[in-house]
C-alpha cells in the first residue's frame, strides 16, 4: 500500500537518504525544511527515483505558530497523513550554550519543544484515524549526560521520555512511535569532527530507520552495535562517569 509521508526536516542528510528508499517504493512524500532551493532538488531528485508525488513547503521549525497550518497543508496534498518523519535538529557549540542561557534556550527549542509542538496535532489526528506511524531522529547523546555535549543530550532524553510516552498513548490506537538513536552519523552536522571507526554514512542509518519503520518498531539504536555501546555507558557508576573526560 502507498504510504503518504511527512518529512519534517527533510534537507538533513539522513532525511534525504531515507526519502529516497520510500521514493523507490512509490510512496507519496511531503517535505518540510527551512531551505526551498535544497528542497526544490531534492524533491525533483525524489521524482525521478520514483516516488508517486512530492510536494514541499519551506518553513523555519522554529516558528511554531505556522505547525498547525503546515501539517493542514501536507494533509491535504497527500490526502491524508499516515507515516511522519522527524528529522532537523542542531548541535549547538557546547561552551558557548554554557555561556548563555539564550543560547542554550535556543537549542533546548530546535532539538526539544519544536518536536513537541510538532507532534500534539499529529498525534491527535493519527490517534483518531487509528493507524499511523511516528519516527523520530533523536540520539545517543539523549542516553546519559556528558560534559562535551550535555545540552543536545538534555533536548534529545527529554525528546526520548516525551516519544515513549507518546508510544504508550498511542499504542492502543493502533499507532506506532519510533525513536531512532543514531550514533556518530558522518553529515553536515559533524563535518567539522574527526571521523573514526565508530563512524556510519547516512545512507546506512536510513536503510536503518526504513526497516524499522516498515517492521513497526519502538525504537533502535543505529548502527546496531550502539545499543551494546550505550548499554555499557548507561551502567558505569556515577562516580567513576564523573570522572571521566566525555
Ligand atoms: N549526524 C550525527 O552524528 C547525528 C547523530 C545522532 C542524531 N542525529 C540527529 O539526526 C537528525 C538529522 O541530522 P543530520 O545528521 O542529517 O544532519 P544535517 O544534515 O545537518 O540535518 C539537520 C537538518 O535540520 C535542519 N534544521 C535545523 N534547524 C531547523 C529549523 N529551525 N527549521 C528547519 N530545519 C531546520 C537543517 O536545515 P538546513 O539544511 O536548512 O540547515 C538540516 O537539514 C538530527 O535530529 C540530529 O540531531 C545526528
Amino acid at each position: 500500500m502507498m504510504r503518504k509521508m511527512l518529512i519534517i526536516g527533510a534537507t538533513s542528510e539522513i532525511a534525504q537518504a531515507t526519502a529516497k528508499l520510500f521514493a523507490e517504493q512509490h510512496d507519496a512524500l511531503f517535505l518540510v525544511g527551512r531551505n526551498a532551493d535544497k528542497l526544490e532538488a531534492i524533491a525533483a531528485d525524489l521524482k525521478v527515483r520514483g516516488a508517486h508525488q512530492v510536494d514541499y513547503m519551506a518553513l523555519d521549525l522554529n516558528e511554531f505558530d505556522q505547525h498547525l497550518s503546515m501539517i493542514e497543508q501536507a494533509d491535504q496534498r497527500l490526502e491524508g497523513i499516515d507515516t511522519v518523519l522527524v528529522a532537523h535538529g542542531t548541535l549547538d557549540d557546547q561552551k558557548a550554550c554554557e555561556q548563555d542561557y539564550a543560547k542554550t534556550e535556543q537549542a533546548l527549542r530546535t532539538n526539544f519543544l519544536s518536536v513537541v509542538s510538532l507532534l500534539t496535532p499529529i498525534a491527535n489526528r493519527l490517534e483518531k484515524q487509528h493507524y499511523g506511524c511516528i519516527a523520530v531522529i533523536s540520539s545517543v547523546a539523549g542516553d546519559r549526560g556528558r560534559q562535551s555535549n550535555y545540552i543536545y543530550g538534555t533536548a534529545k532524553g527529554a525528546l526520548t521520555l516525551f516519544l515513549q510516552g507518546l508510544r504508550n498513548r498511542l499504542h492502543s490506537a493502533n499507532v506506532c512511535v519510533l525513536t531512532i538513536k543514531p550514533g556518530f552519523v558522518d553529515t553536515p552536522m559533524t563535518a567539522s569532527f574527526k571521523k573514526g571507526a565508530l563512524w556510519a554514512k547516512p545512507e546506512t542509518i536510513a536503510y536503518g530507520i526504513y526497516r524499522a519503520i516498515k517492521k513497526r518498531k519502538n525504537s533502535v539504536y543505529l548502527p546496531w552495535f550502539w545499543w551494546q555501546i550505550m548499554m555499557i555507558i548507561r551502567l558505569m557508576p556515577e562516580a567513576i562517569f564523573k570522572r571521566m573526560k566525555l
